[in-house]
């Protein structure tokens, strides 16, 4: 038998059933079986708003430090869960005084870190920023963090990891040299991987890992505040360090802008774990304006060949030159050739 006849015998086999019985009653069934198929195929991309009401306690929970102390915790905003209303940030940009603000937040450690003194705080993060060149942004994100984060009484360091100029930009592999150094230097449970731009609105936005890893910026102003489609993971991440070893960091392959985010995506599932989002009104985020970059038209390309190979590359296979470690009065500076 010939292959094409035997698709074509196969064709006949699952239709057999309408030649035999009514094609009365046939054709909405098959309309019904293709009705569900579809639906099926779209269904993560339906329920994904609504993510956030599906996820066990246990994943979207925040994860505190291990530790002895049992008195004198720190109280946050989430867990007090008080009104989103009451506690949000009244943030808009222009009235930051930016000109006044001479780089002295009250008790910021020198390095960009901060910890409450009053008692003791259950979260510790290690803040990542790839950069290169956003300076303004940089000054507006100091700023304002240094304000926000003493607010939520969690212990915190802000690390900019500066791209050098000759290659383009590579924020996935800025993510995973931040991690490395900083586990060398000031190691963490907890990592937030988070990009220049976005300021969160709401206070409820504890930055901490949750058991999952979270996606913290799933309601951006530009975006409408909705999520433009489920795999999206750019942005603000939240994870924990032997999450982020699980997964093998960010892809090093991503050079220019989009893709590396949809790959961190990919490799999350893949390790079996799921993203978690709170909701909407919790994870809001304005975004500073800046000219928008020209996406790399071979990330998709990039994506399909990191997919094969991705438990061989990335925190593994990881090589950069470290070009200078600073403490700066509000961040650690780390400035690479990757
Ligand atoms: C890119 C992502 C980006 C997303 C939203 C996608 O096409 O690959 O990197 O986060 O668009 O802007």
């Amino acid at each position: 038998m010939t292959p094409s006849s035997k698709v074509l015998k196969t064709i006949k086999w699952i239709y057999s059933p309408c030649h035999r019985k009514k094609k009365i009653l046939c054709v909405p069934a098959l309309f019904f079986i293709l009705t569900v198929t579809m639906f099926i195929s779209l269904k993560i991309d339906l329920i994904c708003p609504f993510s956030f009401l599906l996820f066990p306690e246990m994943s979207s929970s925040l994860v505190p430090r291990k530790s002895k102390h049992f008195d004198n915790i720190c109280l946050h905003p989430y867990e007090k869960q008080l009104s989103n209303e009451r506690i949000e940030v009244n943030l808009n940009v222009n009235d930051l005084e930016l000109t006044a603000f001479t780089g002295q937040a009250e008790n910021v450690a020198i390095g960009g870190a901060w910890s409450p003194t009053e008692c003791w705080p259950k979260y510790h993060v290690n803040i990542i920023i790839p950069y290169r060149q956003r300076q303004e942004q940089l000054r507006v994100f100091l700023h304002y963090f240094h304000r926000y984060l003493p607010l939520q009484q969690i212990a915190y360091r802000i690390i900019v990891v500066e791209q050098s100029a000759e290659k383009e930009f590579n924020r996935g592999k800025l993510f995973n040299v931040g991690f490395v150094e900083s586990e060398k230097r000031f190691p963490s449970d907890c990592y937030i991987f988070h990009d220049v731009d976005l300021i969160p609105q709401s206070l409820n936005n504890m930055y901490a890992c949750t058991g999952m890893p979270r996606h913290l910026s799933s309601a951006v102003d530009t975006f409408n505040y909705q999520l433009p489609y489920c795999g999206i993971l750019g942005g603000v991440v939240a994870m924990r360090s032997q999450h982020f070893r699980e997964v093998n960091g960010y892809s090093n392959m991503f050079y220019g802008w989009g893709g590396e985010d949809d790959n961190l995506y990919f490799r999350v599932s893949q390790a079996g774990l799921n993203v978690i989002r709170f909701e909407p009104d919790v994870a809001k985020y304005k975004m500073l304006r800046h000219i928008k970059e020209v996406p790399n038209p071979a990330r998709f390309q990039i994506m399909e060949m990191d997919q094969g190979i991705y438990s061989a590359e990335g925190l593994n296979n990881l090589n950069y030159t470290l070009l200078s470690y600073e403490l700066k009065p509000l961040y650690t500076r780390i400035f690479v050739h990757v």
